[in-house]
């Protein structure tokens, strides 16, 4: 499994800096340095630092500042990025926040922060869990690995650790978290179905958490790839909806599972003298008309140090299959689905759970953090570029029908289906990442930093 994502990132990476790329961070010259943010008319606002502070009217208020300093990254030419990154623009080769001059800078506001009893400052939950949520990410970056500036990433976390603590909410108000999904239905901002006339326009599906409805899920809660540090602070859900609704899926799914020889053995290329298996092509055929989505919901530790889930939304993934027609390529992929994300907003979601998520826009901006090799995209040698992450979806799921579905293992035995409700028990998120090293590090200062 976890070659296969390799291999998945290192296709994403060879395209990324090809197909993907966009404008770069660093241009050849002082004099065409990018345009300031005023001038960019193409970028979304919650892309852009300047735009509304999240935690204060008041942008110097120590809560903005603090999370400016984890989050906003500045290009040589001024622009900055960031402010309203689902993760961190924090990669495992970044050395800003461990080498001068931003390590001791970002020492100081955390010490601040400490020293004042910041967290007093702010009471609403919905801030409060965020907030803590971007600091976990910013702590798991820091503890992520321990060969490069170990005493700085030591410093970062100690600190980190006891602000997490502090701003932690009591499990009362986290089961009183906004639903932000259902909440942007209700707002009605974007259509509720696929439109084949109008493929590029974003919808949010209305029956997706129905658990009676066509969406069945066939992947619960744990996240792909536990080694990384990006993803394990949420739960995941796999969900599909074929044509023909909720009895038509589940009949599909069950066919699948009850098949005889789900994999074959791969005959298309040599792997240096391994033998690999592949789906079973006579199995990869979906439907037009398919959906399938990847919800991604945020966790957050409550005051006596527990992992618990929240029903607010991080992302949503979907991808809806239009022709049955096999085809192996990159470029044939894209013809045979489209691809739409919808992403928290912070700056949304603090004005009401309706506007807490946003659609990404097929030609949006940004960086990949996720499976990118590691390379910062802003420090200089790196030759960072911005892409179009809505370009990239192809490239990790270009193969035809149910071969491009990455978590389609669990629709075969040895895993489970249940006829009423598919394959998919409920997962338990908290319980992986209570296994990994970053939640035992964070655990040790929990219980030895001061308060
Ligand atoms: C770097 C590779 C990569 C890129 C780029 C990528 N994905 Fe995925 N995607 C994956 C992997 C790996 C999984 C499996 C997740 C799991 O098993 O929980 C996945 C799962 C999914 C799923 C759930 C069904 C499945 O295939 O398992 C959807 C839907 C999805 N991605 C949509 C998208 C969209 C939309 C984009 C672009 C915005 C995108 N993906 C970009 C690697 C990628």
């Amino acid at each position: 499994m976890y070659r296969a994502l390799l291999a998945v990132a290192l296709a994403a990476g060879v395209t990324y800096f090809v197909a993907g790329a966009r404008s770069p961070l660093f241009p050849s010259s002082e004099g065409a340095a990018q345009a300031p943010p005023s001038q960019r008319a193409a970028q979304p606002p919650t892309r852009n630092v300047e735009a509304t502070p999240l935690y204060d009217r008041d942008a110097e208020h120590i809560w903005n500042r603090l999370d400016r300093q984890l989050r906003v990254r500045t290009a040589r030419g001024g622009a900055t990025y960031g402010a309203d990154n689902l993760d961190p623009l924090l990669w495992a080769e970044t050395r800003h926040l461990l080498t001068p001059p931003s390590h001791a800078a970002t020492l100081a506001v955390l010490d601040e922060f400490l020293t004042a009893h910041a967290e007093r400052l702010v009471r609403d939950p919905v801030r409060r869990a965020v907030f803590q949520r971007d600091l976990w990410a910013v702590f798991d970056w820091t503890v992520s690995r321990a060969d490069t500036h170990p005493a700085a990433r030591h410093e970062l976390a100690q600190r980190l650790a006891r602000i997490i603590r502090r701003v932690a909410l009591p499990p009362n108000e986290i089961a009183a978290l906004p639903d932000t999904y259902s909440a942007t239905l209700a707002g009605a901002r974007y259509p509720t179905a696929y439109d084949p006339e109008h493929r590029d326009r974003a919808f949010l599906p209305a029956a997706l958490s129905d658990s009676a409805g066509p969406w069945i899920p066939i992947h619960g809660s744990v996240p792909v790839e536990q080694h990384n540090f990006e993803m394990s602070r949420s739960s995941f859900r796999v969900l599909i909806n074929l044509p023909g609704g909720r009895a038509a899926t589940l009949a599909h799914l069950k066919r699948l599972w009850n098949a005889q020889e789900p994999f074959v053995v791969d005959r298309t290329g040599s792997f240096g003298g391994e033998t690999r298996t592949i789906l079973n092509p006579a199995l990869q055929a979906l439907p037009p008309g398919t959906h399938i989505a990847l919800v991604r919901r945020m966790l957050v530790i409550d005051s006596a140090g527990d992992i618990r889930q929240t029903p607010i939304v991080e992302s949503v993934q979907m991808r809806v299959f239009r022709q049955a027609e096999p085809c192996r390529t990159v470029i044939c992929g894209h013809n045979d689905q489209d691809f739409f994300e919808f992403v928290l907003s912070r700056a949304g979601l603090f004005s009401s759970a309706a506007s807490g998520v946003r659609a990404v826009e097929p030609d949006e901006e940004g960086f990949l953090t996720f499976s990118s090799h590691g390379i910062d995209h802003f420090e200089p040698e790196a030759g960072g570029r911005l892409i179009a992450p809505m370009q990239m979806c192809v490239n990790c799921h270009h193969e035809p029908g149910l071969a491009s579905v990455r978590s389609s293992r669990r629709l075969f035995r040895p895993y489970t289906f249940a006829d009423g409700g598919g394959p998919a028990g409920d997962g338990m998120p908290e319980m992986w990442k209570s296994w990994r090293a970053d939640w035992g590090y964070l655990q040790a200062l929990w219980q030895s930093e001061p308060r």
